[in-house]
């Protein structure tokens, strides 16, 4: 394995440091050693000359179904597809089964992480035992294991004493978030999509906007009581948007997320009653979508992330109300952002870089996002222009509920190199 690699003549962004330039990165012992005119020798050098050097993607909401549902997806076939789609460090959640929500759980998917030698796995304990909603989870101990941060995601938590008892708790800690999935479970009962014209077309029972915003809302008041730093998972609705807002100006540790389908797809794409478009929170409406992009130019999303939800297909083949929610999108998620905020020019390339790498790598208080000397080699280089359809046979996820199979996307992984080492490259595909 070549111990230093040499990059050359690449587009080389990195907002933490105010480079966009065309110039050479060099890599020795696994770190970044140089950025700018390199006249050294490497063991390897590769020409990236039209191509995109960023700082490595990272993806802060990814499902792994290990363990518990390891035909949907395994710790291994999760980390050779975030590499496959340019993500040099993922976030896994602990849905799993049974969930992640002690110290032990933590350091299994860490170990399996490292077994895979693919991306970087981190993990969000459960907030609660068995995410049930009622004891806290023991945080301590799997702050310890090294959780970069707790969520009960695939739902929230309901229960408003036990949130603020696990924001009081968790804000003792220092470098960890609270994230929540905001749904309020009596006003989303049992809705399968949005509720709205479609939903009573259809003949589906719908989720009100509301639910998500309601805890949203409630959620904030507790973040001003503890000043707990609070991450918003996959916001979905205008209004949620407009509180992220007014929040951020009051100037609380709040920071939020957007998914791939909430800026790409509306709940109209239900009509065929594919349940590939069957995703919680659900697909919104055109004015959601507009209202997430404009927070995305404004600053106010600090990070994009896949929500990579892999299902298997004979579950997904079940009728519409009750088929699981869910998207593998991770081997994709890049060109889905490229087409939804580059393409139409809603922010530049160092404003998408820093969403996708410096500021949620701020988010889960890891040192990475950046491309400064010393810093562990984590990068991924793009070809930007490169156009491909999207197949979801070819995935490295063992799941393809992907509702973009088909779909013509641009932004092609070139290699995905984490801390040094290729962990994917283009060529040996
Ligand atoms: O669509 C979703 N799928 N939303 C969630 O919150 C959970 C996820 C899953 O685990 O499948
Ligand atoms: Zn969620």
């Amino acid at each position: 394995m070549a111990k230093n690699i040499l990059i050359k003549n690449g587009r080389v962004i990195d907002p933490a440091n105010k480079i966009d330039r065309k110039c050479d990165v060099l890599i020795l012992d696994g770190k970044i050693a140089e950025v700018g005119k390199v006249e050294s020798k490497a063991d390897l050098t590769l020409d990236a000359a039209g191509k995109l050097v960023l700082p490595g993607l990272i993806d802060i909401h990814v499902h792994f179904r290990e363990p518990g549902d390891e035909e949907e997806e395994t710790i291994a076939s999760g980390s050779a597809a975030a590499v496959a789609g340019g993500f040099t460090s993922v976030v896994c959640m602990p849905n799993t089964d049974p969930p992640i929500d002690d110290a032990t759980s933590v350091e299994y998917i860490h170990r399996m992480g490292r077994q895979a030698r693919k991306t970087h796995v981190y993990v969000m304990g459960a907030i609660t035992k068995d995410r049930a909603g009622e004891q806290l989870s023991e945080m301590g101990f799997m702050i310890q294991a090294g959780a970069v941060g707790f969520t009960d995601d695939g739902s929230g938590v309901q229960n408003v004493a036990v949130m603020l008892r696990a924001m009081k708790y968790a804000s003792m800690f220092k470098n960890i978030v609270i994230s929540q999935h905001c749904q309020d479970n009596s006003l989303a009962g049992n809705g399968v999509m949005n509720s709205g014209y479609n939903s009573t077309v259809l003949g589906l029972p719908g989720i009100d906007p509301l639910a998500e915003e309601m805890m949203l809302w409630r959620d904030i008041q507790l973040v001003r009581k503890t000043n707990m730093p609070y991450h918003v998972q996959h916001v979905s609705t205008a209004k949620s948007v407009k509180l992220i807002r007014q929040a951020k100006s009051d100037c609380l540790p709040i920071t939020c997320e957007a998914a791939p389908h909430h800026l790409l797809l509306t709940d109209e794409a239900c009509c065929d009653y594919d349940t590939n478009y069957k995703v919680n929170p659900p697909l919104r409406t055109a004015k959601d979508i507009e209202a997430i992009k404009q927070a995305i130019k404004d600053g106010i999303i600090d990070a994009l992330a896949s929500d990579h939800a892999p299902h298997l297909k004979s579950e997904k083949e079940l009728e519409f109300l009750t088929a699981p929610f869910g998207i593998a999108s991770l081997e994709c998620a890049l060109g889905l952002y490229i087409k939804a905020l580059i393409e139409p020019k809603i922010i530049d390339w160092p404003q998408f870089v820093s969403i996708m790498s410096e500021r949620p790598a701020k988010i889960i208080g890891v040192d990475k996002g950046t491309l400064s000397k010393d810093k562990q080699a984590d990068i991924t280089i793009i070809d930007p222009d490169f156009e491909y359809t999207v197949d979801v046979n070819k995935f490295r996820s063992k799941s393809k509920n992907c509702p973009y199979d088909g779909w013509k996307l641009k932004g092609k992984v070139e290699y995905t190199i984490v801390g040094g080492e290729i962990r994917y490259s283009a060529r040996e595909v």
